[in-house]
Parts: structure tokens; C-alpha cells; sequence
């Protein structure tokens, strides 16, 4: 969940590089931050707590040095304090490290480097490595009876140390008097951005570096890359071989992880669905055709994700029932091992996914395959875990979406869940048809005049406690999903419904001026959707329709064309507007909701 950034090259300004990539990791962790400057001879260290986007790194006056690492923290073990912050050293000051991810013994080995004169500042799992590392490479200096670091000690300490561990992580290590890095990878994200004349970067996310350089090299799970003057070396750590790798060219500019002139990343990608959307059914018709084989061949198909892509892959669900009248399994991330005994070898799971590095989504695809199921993706980061992992990746092409609030990308899955649907049913065509057609309205819908309408609604329910959204049919999941919208960036109590589902309990909660949403699509169900309107309107709620037609029933009507299947594409747009407003009018910050963090790579 935390950012994380090293640079070792040519420039002499290695803290200052860091803290600037830092910065564009803000979205992922953003409670504290720091950084570490190593000249060979020792590393400097400073930490605080706050937002490193308020930072002037020029303030600070790093020491002059061509290698430096920097992480900003999102907190899971300890407070925010700036002791808990990263980068943290050991009790002799030898080692120097950052960590994502979560130790699991950490409490019994902090125990034996207790016994071993270890001391410990802060309450994270991370001193613990990092101690662990220094008992290590103490004994390694003994043993080889030299007082200097070398890489190969260094290496060897690292190994040994990172063996003891359980869990899942991402390491940097630096060592006193040493001028190597060293970087290592279980089950959290790491990349190696390659730069020009031995310049290298080594991050959790690319918009970290993108601004230096295209060229990237994945580092695998249980892989770890050192990094000095020979350049980068990449090591198995199950089996001690050297590893070659691929360079790979980034394809998305710098340009398109910015903000340009939009006042925050959500706008500005809630604007981008006029693009992102055709991108999306722009694939490759073959790939869309082999995956549909793959699900019409599968003994059981599961679609698996966490939060608004669990809420996709419940549209889909609907898609795939209506369309290619095909049963799919539908669980969130976290909840899919309770189901592993249904899997089987001719199993399909489909993880969707913005990130890739959802760890509950993880863990779902980690248990089918044990169990030999085949796995696909539909994710964002190309080079992601997910996409490292699944037999088939379709990517959404959405480019970098950095807002914590998923919008692009939930649009971009349901657009390929949707072609997915109709080349299940041998109506490709037909779908990628009714997806163009989709896509040009959209373009049509979002314009200025769309978006003041909608924040003048917002204006008038930016008070409320609590409001709620009904749908049904493949409209329900986008009531749970808007809920989440809602709740994430205006921190108005949402709750979604099946608007079938009212009468049994939810009724209860309506009394007068209550907002509550209803999101229409012209099929079987409008006119029960209609009549839903009409029982929470009976008990006073204030009743804003999402639908192709303005209805009697309506308090105030956003309006969205008439797309057939493709409605919950469409219904989800506005409510994301709505969120985005009704934020701003409640004075939050909508790209960095409290307690949330962008890819949350922690179970
Ligand atoms: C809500 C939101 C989250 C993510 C969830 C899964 O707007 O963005 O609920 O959908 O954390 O993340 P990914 O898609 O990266 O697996």
C-alpha cells in the first residue's frame, strides 16, 4: 500500500530524484514519509509524518550522493508517528531499510534479536528485518574476518535474513560503507525503471520514475536484483541462479499520470471514459475470442475481485446470465478460499482488477491454482502481479489511474465483460457494435452543461446523513457499487439496494427529504424499478432517477442514453460525478479519501 522509490546512477542528487518520484506515489500511501541518502561511506536518514505532496524538497538539503531511497507510508503496523516511519535503521546503524508488506513472525523473531542486544524505536515489523539483516551481516563479517561491506556480504546477509522471514513483502536494503542496493520481491510489487549510462530506479509503482525513463525489467516473486557499478544482477533466491531479463517498453507517456489541467485526478479520469471506454473494446478480436473459448470450456468460471471491481464482476455475472446465458460463480477476493473445494482442474477464475496487486484477489487466484484451475485476468497494470500470474491478461487500457476511487477502470472491466458476454454467445460483433454506439454517446454525455447539472443536485443534498441507491437487474451491483462511490469520497452514510429487497427491511430507513437514487435502464425491469421509486417517494425520500427518460416519479432526472446491455456503463458515470461534488461541497479531498489507499496490496 506504501510508495516506494530508490535511484542509484551518475547524478549527485539521488535524495532530491527519490523525493520528487515519491511524490508521485502519493495517491498510494500518505501518512508519512522518508528518505535515506547513502554517499558509500554512511546514509543520512530523515523521516516526518505528513503529506509528502506539502513537502519542499529543496527545505530539506540532502547531502550530495548518486544513491538514495525514499517510501511514504500508508500505516498498518503502529500509529503515525514519525519513529514508525520508514526508512528504518538498525540498533548499529549498519543497515538501512524500506518495506511494504507484512511480516507474520515478526513478535517471535524481534524476541531472539532482543535477547541478542538489539534495540528497537519504533512498533513496525520492518526493524525487525532490518535488525535481522544487521545480526546477519555481523556474523558474515566475522565469519570472513573483514570490517568492510562488501556486495557479497551484503547479498548474503539479505538472503539469510529475508529466509527467516514469513509473509509477504517488498525489501530496499542499504548498508553502511557500501554503495550497492539491493532490492527483493514476495508477493509485493517491485519494478526496475532502467535509465541511462548504468542509471537505475527501483519502485512499487512506475509513475514513480516514468518522467526519467520507459524502460522497465519486472522482478518476480522470490527474485531480487542488486545494484552497483556492474549494473543490475538479478537473483532466484530458491535457487541461487543468476536471472536474465527482458527489457520492456512502457506504453503510456509521462504526460498521462498527470493531473494536466484538471483540479484533481478523479475529474480528470471520470472525463477520460470518453476515451477509455473505446479503448477498451479496441482489443485484439482473436484475444477476446480465445478468452470466450476458455470460459465456455471451463467447468465452473468464477469471477473474482474486491470492492468496486467484486461489484463488476457481480455485473458481469448479470451480463454473462442474460447475454450468453451461462452461470458464472461470483465472490469477492476475500471470500473465494471458502469456496476452494468447488474447484476443479477445468476451473476458470477471473480476477478483475485496476491495480493487479490486490492481495484478497491474489490469494483467490493463488488457491485455484493450486487446486489447477486455469487463470485469466482483466487488469490495468500490464507487468502486474495479476498479469504475471494469469495464462491470459487482458488489459484495459485505461491508462494510470491514480484517484483512490475507481472510475475508468470500473468502466473499461464492464466494457470488456460485456464483448466478453456477447463472443460467449457467438454475437461479438453485435456487442463490439452496441459498445461503439455506447462509447459515442458517452462521449456525447459528458460535456460541461452534464457535470454543472449534476452539482447542482449535489448542492442540494451535500447536508444529509445518509442517502441510498436502488437498481435492479444488472443495474442492482451499480447501486452497491454507487454506494461505495458515494461513501469513499463524500463520507455520506450509502447503502445500495436490490429494489426488489426494499420491502423486506431497507423501507425502514426512509423518512422525509431522504436522497435516494434510482438507476433505470429501459429493459424487463424499468417498470418495476418505477415502482420502487414510487414506494420510497410515498415515504418521503427526495428520488434523483438515473435513466434514459425523465418519470413522474422523479425529484431530479440525470440523464443517460439508451444503451441496451451496456446501461450499467453508462448509470455509473453520473454517480461518480455526483460523489466528486458532493465531496468538494464537504470539503474532502476526493483523489485521497481518509483511511483509504490506492492498490491495497495488504490482506
Ligand atoms: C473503490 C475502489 C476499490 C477497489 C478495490 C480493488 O473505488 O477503487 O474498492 O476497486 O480496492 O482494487 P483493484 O481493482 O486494484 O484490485
Amino acid at each position: 500500500m506504501c510508495g516506494i522509490i530508490a535511484y542509484r546512477g551518475r547524478k549527485k542528487t539521488a535524495g532530491n530524484l527519490v523525493l520528487t518520484g515519491l511524490k508521485k506515489l502519493e495517491y498510494r500511501g500518505y501518512d508519512s514519509w522518508g528518505v535515506a541518502v547513502n554517499d558509500g561511506e554512511s546514509i543520512s536518514v530523515c523521516k516526518k509524518t505528513g503529506k509528502i505532496g506539502e513537502l519542499n524538497i529543496a527545505d530539506l538539503k540532502l547531502p550530495r550522493a548518486s544513491l538514495a531511497m525514499a517510501h511514504s507510508r500508508w500505516a498498518t503496523h503502529g500509529g503515525v508517528t514519525q519513529k514508525n516511519a520508514h526508512p528504518h535503521m538498525s540498533s548499529q546503524g549498519k543497515i538501512v531499510v524500506i518495506h511494504n508488506g507484512i511480516i507474520e513472525n515478526y513478535l517471535e523473531l524481534k524476541k531472539k534479536l532482543v535477547k541478542k542486544g538489539h534495540t528497537f524505536h519504533s512498533e513496525t515489523d520492518t526493524e525487525v528485518a532490518t535488525n535481522l539483516i544487521e545480526e546477519e551481516l555481523t556474523l558474515a563479517l566475522k565469519k570472513a574476518r573483514q570490517s568492510e561491506v562488501s556486495r557479497e556480504l551484503l547479498l548474503h546477509a539479505v538472503q539469510s535474513a529475508l529466509a527467516q522471514l514469513e509473509g509477504r513483502y517488498a525489501f530496499l536494503v542499504m548498508a553502511e560503507g557500501c554503495d550497492a542496493l539491493v532490492a527483493a520481491r514476495r508477493g509485493s510489487p517491485l519494478i526496475v525503471g532502467v535509465g541511462e549510462k548504468g542509471e537505475y530506479f527501483v519502485a512499487s509503482d512506475i509513475p514513480a520514475f516514468r518522467k526519467y525513463t520507459e524502460h522497465v525489467m519486472y522482478l518476480d516473486d522470490e527474485e531480487l536484483v542488486i545494484i552497483d557499478d556492474k549494473g543490475a544482477e538479478f537473483i532466484d533466491m530458491r535457487t541461487q541462479k543468476l536471472l536474465k531479463k527482458r527489457i520492456i517498453k512502457i506504453t503510456w507517456k509521462s504526460d498521462d499520470a498527470e493531473k494536466g489541467d484538471f483540479p484533481h485526478f478523479m475529474i480528470k479520469e471520470i472525463m477520460e471514459q470518453k476515451e477509455t471506454i473505446q479503448r477498451a473494446i479496441n482489443q485484439e478480436p482473436r484475444l477476446i475470442q480465445r478468452a470466450a473459448a476458455m470460459i465456455n470450456k471451463a467447468f465452473g468460471t468464477y469471477f473474482v475481485g474486491c470492492g468496486t471491481a467484486g461489484k463488476v464482476s457481480m455485473v458481469g455475472n448479470y451480463l454473462f446470465s442474460k447475454i450468453a446465458h451461462k452461470h458464472i460463480n461470483v465472490e469477492f477476493g476475500s471470500e473465494f478460499p471458502n469456496f476452494r473445494h468447488f474447484i476443479k482442474k477445468g476451473s476458470l477464475l477471473l480476477a478483475i482488477s485496476q491495480s493487479g496487486e490486490t492481495a484478497d484477489t491474489l490469494e483467490a487466484m493463488e488457491v485455484a491454482r493450486e487446486k489447477g484451475a486455469k487463470l485469466m485476468t482483466l487488469v490495468n497494470v500490464e507487468g502486474s502481479s495479476m498479469d504475471r500470474m494469469a495464462d491470459l491478461s487482458i488489459y484495459l487500457n485505461a491508462g494510470p489511474e491514480k484517484a483512490v476511487a475507481s472510475t475508468k477502470a470500473t468502466t473499461a472491466q464492464m466494457t470488456l465483460l460485456t464483448l466478453l458476454a456477447y463472443a460467449c454467445a457467438d454475437r461479438l460483433d453485435e456487442g463490439r457494435k452496441l459498445l461503439i454506439e455506447t462509447a459515442a454517446k458517452i462521449n456525447d454525455m459528458l460535456n460541461p452543461r452534464y457535470e454543472a447539472h449534476i452539482r447542482a443536485i449535489a448542492k442540494k443534498i451535500d447536508k444529509v446523513e445518509s442517502m441510498y441507491v436502488i437498481g435492479r437487474g444488472m443495474n442492482y451491483p451499480m447501486a452497491l457499487e454507487a454506494a461505495i462511490k458515494l461513501q469513499e469520497v463524500s463520507y455520506i452514510h450509502a447503502e445500495g439496494f436490490a429494489g426488489g429487497e426494499l420491502k423486506h427491511g431497507p423501507l425502514a430507513l426512509i423518512s422525509k427529504g431522504t436522497p435516494c437514487i434510482a438507476l433505470v435502464a429501459n429493459d424487463e425491469t424499468r417498470a418495476e424499478i418505477i415502482s420502487n421509486a414510487t414506494e420510497v417517494k410515498a415515504r418521503g425520500a427526495y428520488v434523483i432517477g438515473v435513466g434514459p427518460q425523465n418519470e413522474d416519479v422523479f425529484d431530479e432526472w440525470i440523464r443517460v442514453p439508451d444503451v441496451g446491455n451496456a446501461s450499467p456503463i453508462v448509470t455509473t458515470i453520473p454517480v461518480q460525478i455526483l460523489a466528486y461534488h458532493l465531496a468538494l461541497l464537504r470539503k474532502n479531498n476526493p483523489d485521497m479519501p481518509r483511511n483509504l489507499a490506492k492498490s491495497v496490496t495488504v490482506k
